[in-house]
């Protein structure tokens, strides 16, 4: 039997992770090919149900990373993502996800040793939890089952 790959959706801010993330690739850093990453303005731009989202469509789990604090280019927009996110990690539970399949870091463009330490580690941490899978409830919708 194969060994499980799974499928990680990174959604980072454009301004230092992604940055980061393209250093580690231009200094051919070795990380887990597993992590999908989706680019976005600022973290304080990711909606909990972008989250959700990736979850629904087949993930086994999630990166968020932006910039560190205080050095957002919006200003306030990565303080504004820790507060959404800290409540959103309680709701987890409730709609059936581990929350441990969630990885919230800070990396900045100057740190793509950080992004790969962030990626394996996010790997490893899905491959013991296992794949999540979508099961049909009694109505016909489908339910994520992403608990361990
Ligand atoms: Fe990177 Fe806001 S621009 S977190």
């Amino acid at each position: 039997m194969a060994a499980f790959q799974p499928k990680i959706t990174a959604f980072v801010c454009n301004w230092c992770t992604y940055t980061g993330a393209d250093l580690a690739g231009t200094s051919r850093l070795q990380m887990a090919p597993e992590v999908r990453i989706i680019r976005l303005p600022c973290t304080g731009r990711i909606d909990p149900l972008f989250i959700i989202k990736a979850f629904e469509r087949g993930a086994d789990g999630v990166i968020v990373s932006g910039c560190h604090p205080a050095d957002c280019h919006y200003n306030h927009g990565n303080y504004h993502a820790r507060r959404r996110f800290a409540i959103f990690r309680d709701l987890l539970d409730f709609v059936g996800i581990d929350p441990r399949r969630v990885i919230f870091s800070w990396v900045s463009a100057s740190e793509g040793g950080k992004w790969r330490d962030v990626v394996d580690g996010a790997t490893a941490t899905i491959r013991e939890l296992g794949p999540c899978r979508t099961d049909t409830g009694d109505e016909g919708q489908g339910r994520l089952a992403c608990a361990s």
